[in-house]
C-alpha cells in the first residue's frame, strides 16, 4: 500500500489535555485517522511522548516526509520503516506517540484495502489461526479513582469492577451501567455529598478513611446487587506513584516492601472477591512481585509500568515468576507491530495479557479491535461513561 500523504493534528481529551491524532492518505485517495491518549502515570521505560509543538515542528515533518510516496507490503514494513526513521532505542527523534499514531492510521487503511474488520487484518497479518473463535473478555472498568488520577487521598489508583462477559456483552455492560450509577448513590448516601467528582478515568473521586474503603464499599454493593457470580474486583495501585526510596507512603505511613505485601494479602483475606493487583510495587521493585506472587497464588498479578508493553521486559519477568497478567498499552510500545510482538511474548510464556486505555483517553477504538485480534483475556476501559463510551460500543459491536 502506498502512502500518498500524512498529517499531524493536535486534539484534546474531555479534560483539556493536548493529545495527537495522525492521519494516512494512501494512493486510493482515501485517509484514515488514529488517536493516541495522553496518559499521566508512566512507567520510565515508555516511548517517549513529544509535545504537539515538537511533533509538527518544521524538522519533524521533514524526518517524517520520508514516508510520501513509499509502497509497503503490510504493519510491520511500516513500522519498521518509522523504527528506523526514527533510529532512537525510546522513539525520542519523533516521538512514541506520534509514530503509534501514524501506525494505527496505517493499520486502519490496510484494513479497508482488504475490506476487512480493523482486527481481522490484525489477526490475520499476526496471529493467525492460534486465537479462539469466540472472544469472552473480562472487562476491568475504573469505578473509583485514586493515586494520581484524582484530587482525594487514595495512594490506590484504581479501584476495579473486573466483569465476566460470558458471550453476552450486552448483558454485561448493562448490569455495569446500573452497578456505576448505585455505587454514585451509594457514596452520595454515605459520604453526604450530592454532587462527587469524576477522576480522570471516569470513576467517582473523593475522599475515603483508608485504602481499603473502597474495596469494602464495592465487595458490599457486589453482594447486595446479586452480582458476585459475574463481578471481581481489582486494584491498580500503580504503586511508582506513592513509593518513596526503598520504601512506600501507604495511609499515611512509611512502609516496606514486605509489609506491603502484607498488606495487600490482608485485603484479599477481608475482600475475597479482590483478585487482580496491578502494579503493586514500584518498577524497580521485582523483590515485592516475586514476594506477592508467591503469596498469592491463584490470583493475578499484573505488570504495567514494571513490563511497558516490551516483549523482553515481558519474558525476562515471566521468567522470574514475577507476574502472571500484563497490561498492554500501545502507546508503551509506539507501533502496533511491537505492541502485538508484547502480546505474543506474554501469551507464549502463558501470561494473561489486559488490553488497556489511558488516562487523556480519547474515542479511538483501536484498543477494542486489538484485543479481538488477540484474543486477550481482558480490556481494561475505564467507567462506562463520557468519551469511554465510544469503547464500550465498540465492545459491544464487535465482540
Ligand atoms: P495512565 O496510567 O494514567 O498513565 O494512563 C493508567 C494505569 O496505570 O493503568
Ligand atoms: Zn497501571
Amino acid at each position: 500500500m502506498k502512502v500518498k500523504d500524512f498529517a499531524i493534528d493536535e486534539i484534546f481529551d474531555s479534560r483539556g489535555n493536548s493529545t495527537i491524532e495522525a492521519g494516512i492518505a494512501v494512493g486510493n485517495g482515501f485517509a484514515f485517522y488514529a488517536s493516541v491518549p495522553a496518559g499521566k502515570s508512566r512507567g520510565s521505560r515508555e516511548a517517549a511522548v513529544v509535545s504537539f509543538a515538537e511533533a509538527s515542528s518544521a524538522k519533524n515533518l521533514k524526518r517524517l516526509a520520508a514516508l510520501k510516496g513509499k509502497d509497503f507490503s503490510n504493519q510491520r514494513s511500516f513500522d519498521e520503516f518509522l523504527i528506523k526513521l526514527d533510529g532512537t532505542e525510546n522513539k525520542r527523534m519523533i516521538g512514541g506517540n506520534v509514530m503509534l499514531g501514524l501506525s494505527m492510521a496505517f493499520a486502519r487503511a490496510a484494513a479497508a484495502s482488504q475490506k476487512k474488520e480493523l482486527w481481522e487484518s490484525l489477526q490475520k497479518e499476526f496471529f493467525g489461526k492460534a486465537v479462539q473463535k469466540v472472544w469472552k473478555p473480562v472487562i476491568f472498568s475504573n469505578l473509583i479513582n485514586g493515586g494520581e488520577h484524582a484530587r482525594n487521598d487514595l495512594n490506590i489508583q484504581e479501584y476495579m469492577v473486573l466483569v465476566e462477559t460470558r458471550g453476552d456483552m450486552k448483558s454485561a455492560i448493562e448490569k455495569l451501567i446500573s452497578f456505576y450509577r448505585d455505587l454514585g448513590e451509594k457514596l452520595g448516601t454515605m459520604k453526604r455529598i450530592s454532587n462527587i467528582p469524576i477522576g480522570d478515568e471516569g470513576g467517582y473521586s473523593l475522599d475515603f478513611k483508608n485504602n481499603f474503603e473502597p474495596l469494602a464499599v464495592l465487595s458490599d454493593l457486589v453482594r447486595k446487587d446479586g452480582l458476585s457470580r459475574t463481578f471481581r474486583l481489582g486494584v491498580d495501585a500503580a504503586a511508582n506513584g506513592f513509593s518513596s526510596g526503598d520504601a512506600y507512603l501507604f495511609d499515611g505511613k512509611k512502609v516496606t516492601t514486605p509489609k506491603l505485601a502484607g498488606i495487600y494479602e490482608g485485603y484479599c483475606k477481608k475482600a475475597p472477591a479482590l483478585f487482580s493487583i496491578e502494579d503493586p510495587f514500584s518498577e524497580r521493585d521485582t523483590t515485592g512481585f516475586a514476594l506477592l506472587s508467591k503469596k498469592l497464588e491463584g490470583r493475578m498479578i499484573v505488570s504495567d509500568d514494571l513490563t511497558v508493553t516490551n516483549r523482553s521486559l515481558i519474558e525476562e519477568y515471566a521468567g522470574k515468576g514475577l507476574m502472571n497478567g500484563v497490561i498492554i498499552k500501545p502507546n508503551q510500545a509506539g507501533t502496533v507491530t511491537e505492541t502485538i510482538e508484547a502480546v505474543q511474548g506474554a501469551h507464549e510464556r502463558g501470561i494473561r495479557t489486559i488490553v488497556s486505555h489511558r488516562s487523556g483517553e480519547t474515542d479511538d477504538v483501536f484498543i477494542i479491535h486489538l484485543a479481538k485480534a488477540a484474543g486477550a483475556y481482558g480490556v481494561k476501559i475505564g467507567a462506562p461513561t463520557r468519551e469511554r463510551i465510544f469503547k464500550f460500543n465498540e465492545l459491544l459491536r464487535i465482540a
